[in-house]
């Protein structure tokens, strides 16, 4: 894939795991590595990660239910803040996710998460003001 970003693979899990969990904004929500092998499986084209000899510089985690997107996770490590890599992976996802011709792509950013949501308002994205995020656990 072009300008550094790679399709993330089931080997890449581990780092991945252990970037976000270095990265306090990020909310992992339970997942580990069963549960990204399977997102990763479902959705191979939109799990995209930049990486440099050291570890991960950037990834995100895209999403299609076959009606709407998704993106999680995405981080850039604090050292590589505010040198485009952020955008270019939205962008690469966004370009990604054209193939579905899903209408709509949704996120979700933590309330206390100014930054990224100053972030996502600077790449076009719409703070949505008509719906509340309702969760429901399964598991009980
Ligand atoms: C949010 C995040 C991914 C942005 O990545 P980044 O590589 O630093 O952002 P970029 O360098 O691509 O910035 C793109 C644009 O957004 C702006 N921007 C980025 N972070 C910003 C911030 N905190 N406040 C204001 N503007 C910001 C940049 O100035 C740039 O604007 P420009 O195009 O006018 O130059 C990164 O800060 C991050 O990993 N944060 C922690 C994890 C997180 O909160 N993720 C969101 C989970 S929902």
């Amino acid at each position: 894939m072009d300008s550094g970003i790679a399709l993330a693979k089931k080997s890449d899990i581990p780092l991945m795991l252990e970037f976000w969990r270095n990265t306090p904004e990020i909310e992992l929500g339970g997942d580990d590595e069963e549960s990204l092998a399977v997102f990763i499986q479902r959705n191979p084209s939109t799990c995209l990660i930049i990486r440099n000899e050291d570890g991960i510089i950037g990834a995100v985690l895209g999403g299609f239910d076959g009606r709407r997107a998704f993106v999680y996770h995405l981080a850039v490590h604090s050292d590589f803040r505010g040198q485009g890599y952020g955008k270019k992976l939205l962008d690469k996802l966004i370009t990604q996710f054209k193939a579905f011709k899903t209408e709509k792509v949704h996120l979700f950013v933590l309330n206390n998460n100014h930054a990224a949501m100053t972030f996502y308002v600077k790449q076009g994205w719409v703070k949505r003001q008509d719906i509340a995020v309702f969760s429901y656990n399964s598991k009980k």
